[in-house]
């Protein structure tokens, strides 16, 4: 394979230019050997193609007429959209968004099998120069364990802002429009974990404000699409699940005011949210 070659013989991409920006790569990603030796990577940031030389890159820029991502635009909210892209049928622009990815997950391994997934491209719209990309996730079109996205990225230029998360809210909105309860793929990198737990906790702590505290541990993920698993490690890890007495079953136990406090924070830190009525989808078929 391209990726054991560029390997065996060190060849690494080191740096990427996309769009306005040069970002270093984390992680080895299998581009081609000849693409691999070269310093620095140039990739088209509406079609993804890459490129090794300045000069392809500029012509292509001339010639490239794409301004967004080749799929359908399922949400928009002021300046952010996100597409979806079927993997059967934009084969090319799915590849290289995953060698893209690869650059900044270490365990992940999808690249050229992309025809059983869906991405979910999130861009900044600018009305000048057309739909940014930002970052994506991957999901299965039908996933045998329940798993609502398999890979998450933002580009490190773009990482720290709420983007992750907000695609992360978007993953649990898609599994509440279908009607079941989804988690992410296994295992999850140290940044991934952070941005869950983060999530996660915000979405129950949602879920209890307002005195509600005679919720079920299966109600909480019912309204939130979290998997009762994760809504239990979520709880046990803030100390807020209590064991019934004689009982297999769990209390859910508030701490009104830590609930409170913790929301109000987040709001402040984490404005970016999804807002559900600016969906426009339908559950794969
Ligand atoms: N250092 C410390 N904390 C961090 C960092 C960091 N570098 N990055 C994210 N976090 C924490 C933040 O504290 C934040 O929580 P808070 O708001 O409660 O403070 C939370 O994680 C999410 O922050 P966001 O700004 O929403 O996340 P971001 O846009 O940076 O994206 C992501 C997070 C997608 C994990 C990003 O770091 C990334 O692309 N990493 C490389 C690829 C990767 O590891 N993906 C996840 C693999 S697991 C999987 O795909 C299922
Ligand atoms: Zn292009």
């Amino acid at each position: 394979t391209p990726s054991g070659l560029a390997m065996g013989v060190g060849y690494q991409v080191k740096k990427i230019r996309l769009g306005s920006y040069v970002i270093d790569s984390w992680y080895i990603s299998p581009y081609p050997d000849e693409y691999s030796r070269h310093p620095l990577l140039y990739i088209c940031e509406f079609c993804l193609k890459y490129m090794k030389s300045e000069y392809t890159y500029q012509r292509h820029c001339m010639k490239c007429q794409l301004r967004h991502p080749p799929g359908d635009e399922i949400y928009r909210d002021g300046g952010i959209s996100v597409f979806e892209v079927d993997g059967r049928k934009n084969k090319i622009y799915c590849q290289n968004l995953c060698l893209i990815g690869k650059m900044f997950l270490d365990t992940k391994t999808l690249y050229y099998d992309v025809e059983p997934f869906l991405f979910y491209i999130l861009c900044e719209y600018d009305a000048g120069t057309g739909y940014h990309f930002a970052g994506y996730y991957s999901k299965e079109k039908r996933s045998a364990q329940g798993y609502n996205l398999s890979c998450i990225m933002i580009l490190p230029s773009r990482q720290r802002e709420g983007y992750g998360k907000l695609l992360i809210e978007f993953s649990y909105l898609l599994s509440k429009k279908e009607g079941v309860a989804g988690s992410p793929e296994k295992p999850l990198s140290d940044f991934g974990l952070l941005s869950y737990l983060s999530y996660w906790r915000r979405a129950i702590y949602e879920v209890l404000v307002d005195g509600r505290r005679w919720v079920s541990v299966e109600d909480i993920s019912a309204e939130t699409g979290l998997t009762v698993d994760d809504v239990v490690s979520t709880l046990q890890t803030d100390g807020m699940l209590q064991r019934v007495h004689g009982g297999s079953g769990y209390r859910v136990v508030v701490d009104g005011e830590k609930v409170d406090e913790y929301l109000r924070r987040a709001r402040v830190k984490n404005p970016k949210r999804v807002d559900p009525k600016k969906l426009m989808w339908a559950p794969y078929l």
